[in-house]
């Protein structure tokens, strides 16, 4: 087999770079290790960018999305009983978009399938090899058979746990971790949401956020140290410490139901530099992991693709490789940024166990400047809304 970009992993990096190269005329092959099910079973962030909606439009996958999506001006910020709103409109003129990945997901495979787009799932062992040749391939397993595909270039979309940042040789890579003393119990219930915006709640008990779906479909977390076992949160226990950490007010107007889906995810900030080696490059959590804090994991994916579509749609389009050259540069920018955010958020509203008073003053100061200074909002929704491409 040949191809001119192969495409390792099938989530929302893989998806939306076939597609937006396939609009243009460039051939694809997704390799994608579980089945379509099984992608589209995954539970995630629900919140897109400016940048992610018009790329989602772009991509001829938006349609969907605006006819069930939910524009959001703003998002509160509550601290113990104080509710902190943050105009997004008013603050930088942006918004956001909240609907589900799975959603996304569902809307560009079925844009993947219209252009008859070439997916192989249930691939095993893949390897990515020559990478600093002109003529890279890759091998996988699937059937009992060793296959191989010879391409031009090889998209790393297979996510944090994948094969294709491991290709990268190990005195070549520099990367960065931070890994969060807790995480997030997160449930799902057909519930109403508790308000009509995003609530993140900072509280002595610990960090919760009330999120949403839909109207009929409500996304809730809690911090928990980590470790606590799903299964030691019966609903009511879920329920009484979600209460316990929101404003009285807003409490009150909580309607509880059964979880349909539950689940703790640990939280971490991770980069690895370079995002290129050779024909190799790094899209999305194949490259950085971000906590969910401040709903940055796949709109930094689709960011990745935006460079890396423009680069290879003008490497085919006029030979020009400048953007190839200059991706992961170009990527790692907005990525830090990003970085910085969900960091400067996650660190504002959680409890730490290692925290001093000192500490504790310092995120009631800043709390308090968002609450009092336009420009702390400002900044706050420049970045929540995602920074320029
Ligand atoms: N071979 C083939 N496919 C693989 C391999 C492999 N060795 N390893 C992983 N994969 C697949 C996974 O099954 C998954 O479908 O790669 C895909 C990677 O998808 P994601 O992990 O979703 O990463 P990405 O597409 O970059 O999307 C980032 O997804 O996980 C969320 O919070 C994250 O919102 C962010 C977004
Ligand atoms: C979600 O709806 O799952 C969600 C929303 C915003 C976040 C994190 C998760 O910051």
């Amino acid at each position: 087999m040949r191809t001119q970009v192969a495409i390792i992993g099938g989530g929302p990096s893989g998806l939306l770079l076939s597609q937006l190269l396939n609009k243009a005329g460039i051939e694809t092959v997704v390799l994608e290790r579980q089945s379509r099910e099984h992608v589209l079973s995954r539970i995630r962030a629900g919140v897109l960018e400016r940048g992610t909606v018009d790329l989602l439009n772009q991509a001829g996958a938006g349609d969907r999305m605006a006819r069930e999506g939910h524009p959001h001006h703003g998002c509160y910020l509550s601290s113990d009983q104080q509710m902190i709103r943050v105009d997004f409109q008013e603050a930088c003129g942006q918004t956001v978009m909240v609907y589900g990945q799975t959603e996304v997901t569902r809307d560009l495979y079925e844009a993947q399938d219209a252009l008859g787009a070439t997916h192989i799932h249930g691939v095993e062992n893949v390897v990515l090899h020559d990478l600093k040749t002109d003529s890279p391939y890759v091998t996988w397993d699937k059937d009992g058979q060793t296959h191989r595909l010879d391409t031009d270039f090889i998209a790393g979309c297979d996510g944090f746990h994948g094969v294709s940042r491991r290709s990268i040789p190990d005195d070549v890579r520099r990367e960065y971790e931070k890994v969060y003393p807790f995480g997030w119990l997160g449930v799902l219930s057909e519930t109403p949401p508790v308000c009509d915006e995003l609530i993140y709640a900072n509280h002595p008990r610990g960090f919760a956020l009330a999120s949403m779906r839909n109207p009929m479909l409500s996304r809730y977390y809690i911090q928990v140290p980590l470790t606590d076992k799903v299964e030691d949160w019966s609903d009511e226990a879920f329920w009484a410490e979600l209460k316990a950490r929101l404003p009285t007010g807003v409490a009150a107007n909580l309607v509880t139901g059964p979880s349909i889906e539950k689940s703790i995810a640990p939280l971490r900030s991770f980069v690895s530099e370079p995002l290129r080696w050779g024909a190799l490059f790094l899209c999305g959590d194949a490259a950085h992991i971000v906590p969910p804090t401040g709903a940055k994991g796949l709109n930094l994916a689709t960011s990745d693709v935006h460079y890396l579509s423009q680069a290879l749609l003008a490497y085919y389009g006029t030979n020009d490789s400048s953007g190839l050259d200059g991706y992961s540069h170009q990527a790692l920018a907005r990525i830090w940024k990003a970085m910085r955010f969900s960091w400067s958020v996650t660190t504002m509203m959680h409890r730490f166990p290692e925290h001093s008073d000192y500490d504790q003053q310092m995120q009631r100061v800043e709390l308090d400047m968002l609450a009092t200074d336009p420009t702390a909002r400002k900044l706050f929704a420049q970045n929540y809304t995602g920074v320029p491409l």
